[in-house]
């Protein structure tokens, strides 16, 4: 298959913040995850080290906390200072300890070197409380809340730059829904006392792909706002019993619902003329949904009928995560690449344990199929997008969808001038094998390939199936050919 790359049309500076992740108190991904003072592993604030040791290789840009539906009951002042109260998480039907609170937060954040995005409860919570939450972050020493941090040993302010107003307010499932009428309206006000206490601040919205709830948001509080956040997941695991993951042809045939999300949110921000002002930050996304049926059922069964939150435990199943998760996470960040003019930031949600690429177990840590797709971008992905192209690609019928079996993006690497290549091969069989004339300059490559010996190969303790190894690239008569491997995700580097 002819491929042609051209490194002089440019689609634009693809932010690192397109590699985020988002960590929310549910689960083991807080309590039991990274804060785990009885941990062998544990630090002096109780953070995992092996935990930071393999965050920090996969160069977290920023982390969004603490929710998700979690944060739409929270209220963070109770969880700074001393004399912390546990606290009934009722999003989440259950008891949060509430020792892992914003400075925690922040201390976590500085120690893997990640930007912070700190998600306002627009729940139950008022425009006041998100403004305070900013005093208590950015303010020197003005006003109470600063002066509160100082006096909880932290004299200089966390200065937080990323806030977002809300999530999912939009959803019947999440506490303190609203219709479009009172949310466009809650975040006018909110983003206003917000950037009153510190104008510096950078203001996302919960949103969706769907125009209509997005025009009455943008129309009135767009003024304010310089993101605009969607979610998404692309297999609904969250509220059946049954906990069947979709299998791999099934995931191929969703990979096309990636751009189409992405064309929709475009479209209404250059209507409104916004393109060029408000960015759009996938702020959860997943191939998979997490796990945790029963949440909004068995009300009339009590307190006592805690089935809903062993049913969590089914996220631990490593065998969920195969290369279905490894190719799915590749085509979803080159759709970033590619879109990267306007899409500046993207949140795998989460990063450690339910569907994350890191799992914990006691003994140590599993770096799941995806984790091993972020090492490679992190590590390898230039920053100027350009054009990848190639006239004819092989089709199948995948999960009764017709899928383009390739998937590529480019870009140039300013620090070097190397020019980086993301090939993924969605076939489950069949070996594509790629020409790509080489652009005046380059040379040399490398290929580096995260794969395993199926398209359902996982890692989990004990078992490393997935992992990166170095391919071959052929150079021939000023073209490169290579061969993508089924089910597999490639990084071609020429220099
Ligand atoms: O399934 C987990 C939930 O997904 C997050 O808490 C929420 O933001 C989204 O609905």
């Amino acid at each position: 298959m002819k491929c042609y790359v051209n490194p002089h049309r440019i689609y634009g500076t693809v932010n690192p913040m397109v590699y985020g992740h988002f960590i929310e108190h549910f689960h083991r991904q807080i309590y039991g995850g990274v804060y785990d003072p009885a941990s062998p592993f544990a630090d002096e604030d109780g953070l995992r080290t092996d935990v930071l040791d393999a965050m920090r290789n996969i160069k977290v840009p920023v982390l969004r906390w603490p929710g998700g539906c979690f944060v739409s009951s929270y209220h963070w002042k109770k969880a700074v200072g001393k004399n912390r109260m546990p606290f009934y998480d009722k999003a989440w039907r259950m008891e949060d300890p509430n020792t892992f609170g914003t400075d925690e937060y922040i201390k976590f954040c500085r120690k893997i070197d990640c930007a912070p995005y700190i998600c306002t409860n627009a729940g139950t919570g008022t425009a006041e409380e998100m403004s305070d939450w900013v005093e208590y972050c950015n303010l020197k020493e003005q006003g109470e809340y600063a002066k509160q941090r100082i006096e909880n040993g932290f004299p200089e302010p966390h200065a937080v730059k990323y806030w977002s107003i809300g999530n999912e307010n939009y959803g019947a499932w999440e506490l303190g829904a609203k219709d479009a009428e009172e949310w466009s309206r809650l975040v006018l006000e909110s983003a206003k006392m917000m950037k009153h206490v510190d104008p510096t601040i950078e203001l996302s919205a919960a949103a969706l792909t769907d125009p209509n709830w997005n025009l009455k948001l943008l129309q009135k509080a767009g003024n304010f706002l310089d993101w605009i956040s969607i979610h998404v997941y692309y297999d609904a695991l969250q509220n059946s019993w049954e906990y069947a993951p979709s299998d791999y042809e099934t995931m191929m045939g969703r990979t096309g619902k990636v751009r189409n999300s992405i064309v929709k949110v475009r479209g209404t921000l250059m209507m409104l003329g916004l393109e060029k002002r408000i960015k759009i930050a996938y702020d959860e996304w997943n191939p998979r949904g997490w796990h945790h049926p029963g949440i909004h059922q068995n009300l009339g069964a009590g307190l006592e009928n805690d089935e809903f939150l062993k049913a969590r435990d089914k996220n631990d199943i490593n065998s969920t995560y195969t290369m279905a998760d490894a190719v799915f996470t590749a085509c979803f960040l080159n759709e970033c690449i590619r879109n990267c003019d306007m899409v500046k930031m993207a949140n795998f949600a989460p990063l450690l344990n339910t569907c994350g690429p890191i799992f914990t177990y006691d003994g140590g840590i599993v770096k799941r199929s995806t984790y091993y797709v972020f090492e490679l971008m992190t590590h390898h992905m230039g920053d100027i997008s350009v054009d990848f192209w190639t006239d004819k690609c092989s089709e199948e019928t995948m999960g009764g969808q017709q899928v383009k079996m390739v998937d590529l993006a480019a870009a140039v690497r300013s620090c070097d001038g190397a020019l980086t290549l993301s090939a993924v091969n969605k076939s489950d069989a069949v070996t594509q094998e790629i020409e790509i004339p080489l652009p005046e300059g380059y040379s040399s490559s490398t290929v580096y390939t995260v794969n395993g010996p199926s398209k359902d190969s996982y890692n989990d303790i004990g078992r490393e199936e997935v992992r990166i190894t170095e391919g071959e690239a052929i150079l021939s008569g000023g073209t490169v050919s290579v061969k993508l491997s089924p089910h597999s995700v490639n990084l071609i580097i020429l220099r």
